[in-house]
């Protein structure tokens, strides 16, 4: 008889945890699509589901990792971070964002991935009781370390009502009181949904007012097109005052499996992220450091990913409106969000997105990520392989004629 499941901490028993159960949506998709793949070995999934991009990072950066990972002066601990990372992120703030007024030594640290900031941010502020402030849905990371250490999670709804930015002003005083986090993301992961000035301006307003410390994660800031110009929250008066932000070079630079981001904005939260930091990892290997120094200095890399996304949002919007979905392109992200179908012509009705997408998989082999909470919506991402247009409209018109078969009702 094993005693260790009973000594497992009580937190890991909590069935209310986000994690759990978006964990247990992901597993449920997996399973059924790795199902699909042992079944049918000969019929092409198309995957809409990924949330990573489809190509690897630039062959100048792979060198340049190559050259450097041997080196001698590369092996040690890198602790917080080699002074030329946090430079090059200054610079890089500036050059994209134009961004001009960040001390690179005591407002900027990396970041083993925006995953791990996220996770160590509550650490340095929450105490049990005290209230992070998220959207819903949302990156779910910085809310499970909240309840983690004994913290509360206050969700607000990104609508089509509200056009997917939250709402502050119905939120309880016994809420406000004791806020300690608020979590934003935008461009958004699920629904694609853009920052504007006047959107950051209110954030920092109601941060100031409330005395509430912003997290600003813009994993996906650079990742814009259609004209719409890279915005960040630390371009904004009075943002560092407030809060942080997070970059991420993961899906700007096709740099996920490199596990490299930065924090930036203020001091004091990054000193103390520092101290946190150093007590959990010993820092990004320096030669990803170096790599990540020469992406941050090439911005073209993302533009270039940009395009591709926005080629392939013009297929992939026509189709889904043809099809029957409201379907809008986004102005970022590689992500577009669209409400389910009522059912079908035949008389299967969707009880939920989970629903849905688990139909979508075994009965058209297309893979999705379904939400229901706030609104039953699916997620779509346009990062299937394909190596160039003409491989990408195959897949659309193949998508399409799939989905034509299935006689959706909206
Ligand atoms: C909103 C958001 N934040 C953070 C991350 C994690 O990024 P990283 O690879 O830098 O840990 C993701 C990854 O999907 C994301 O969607």
């Amino acid at each position: 008889m094993s005693y260790i499941n009973d000594m497992i901490a009580d937190r890991f028993r909590d069935e209310s945890f986000d994690i759990a159960k978006e964990d247990y949506k992901f597993i449920k998709i997996k399973r059924a699509k790795e199902d699909i793949k042992r079944r049918y070995p000969n019929v092409k999934l198309i995957d809409l589901g990924i949330g990573e991009p489809d190509l690897p990072a630039d062959p100048r950066i792979v060198k340049l990792l190559c050259q450097e990972a041997g080196k001698s002066e590369n092996r040690w601990y890198a602790d917080n971070g080699i002074p030329e990372f946090q430079q090059a992120a200054a610079e890089y703030l500036n050059k994209v964002f134009g961004v001009k007024d960040i001390d690179p030594h005591n407002e900027i640290l990396h970041g083993i991935g925006a995953k791990s900031i996220l996770s160590m941010l509550p650490l340095c502020l929450i105490n049990p009781g005290d209230i992070t402030i998220t959207t819903l849905p949302s990156y779910p990371i910085i809310s499970t370390h909240t309840k983690y250490l004994g913290g509360v999670v206050y969700g607000l709804p990104l609508t089509r009502a509200n056009n997917f930015y939250p709402d502050f002003s119905n939120i309880p005083n016994i809420i406000l009181y004791r806020s300690k986090i608020l979590y934003i993301n935008y461009p958004n992961n699920p629904t694609g949904q853009i920052p504007t000035e006047d959107f950051y301006k209110r954030v920092i307003d109601f941060a100031y007012k409330n005395n509430i410390i912003v997290v600003a994660d813009s994993s996906y800031a650079a990742l814009t097109f259609d004209g719409i110009k890279p915005l960040s929250f630390l371009s904004i008066d009075g943002a560092k005052e407030v809060g942080v932000e997070i970059h991420s070079l993961s899906k700007a630079f096709n740099m996920t499996g490199w596990r490299i981001a930065f924090v930036a904005g203020n001091s004091d939260v990054i000193n103390i992220y520092g101290k946190v930091k150093a007590n959990s990892d010993s820092g990004q290997f320096r030669a990803i450091q170096k790599s990540g120094i020469y992406a941050l200095k090439h911005p073209e890399i993302t533009e270039k990913n940009c395009i591709k996304y926005s080629r392939r949002f013009d297929l992939l919007i026509d189709v889904l409106r043809e099809v029957g979905f409201k379907a809008q392109k986004p102005k970022a992200t590689f992500y577009c969000y669209v409400p389910i179908p009522r059912g079908t012509r035949s008389g299967i009705v969707f009880k939920d997105a989970e629903d849905f997408s688990l139909f979508l998989l075994k009965n058209a082999f297309i893979c999705t990520v379904p939400w229901n909470d706030p609104e039953p919506y699916i997620r779509l991402s346009v990062t299937f392989e394909a190596k160039d247009y003409n491989e990408e409209k195959i897949i659309i018109d193949e998508l399409k004629k799939r989905l034509m078969d299935l006689e959706l009702v909206f």
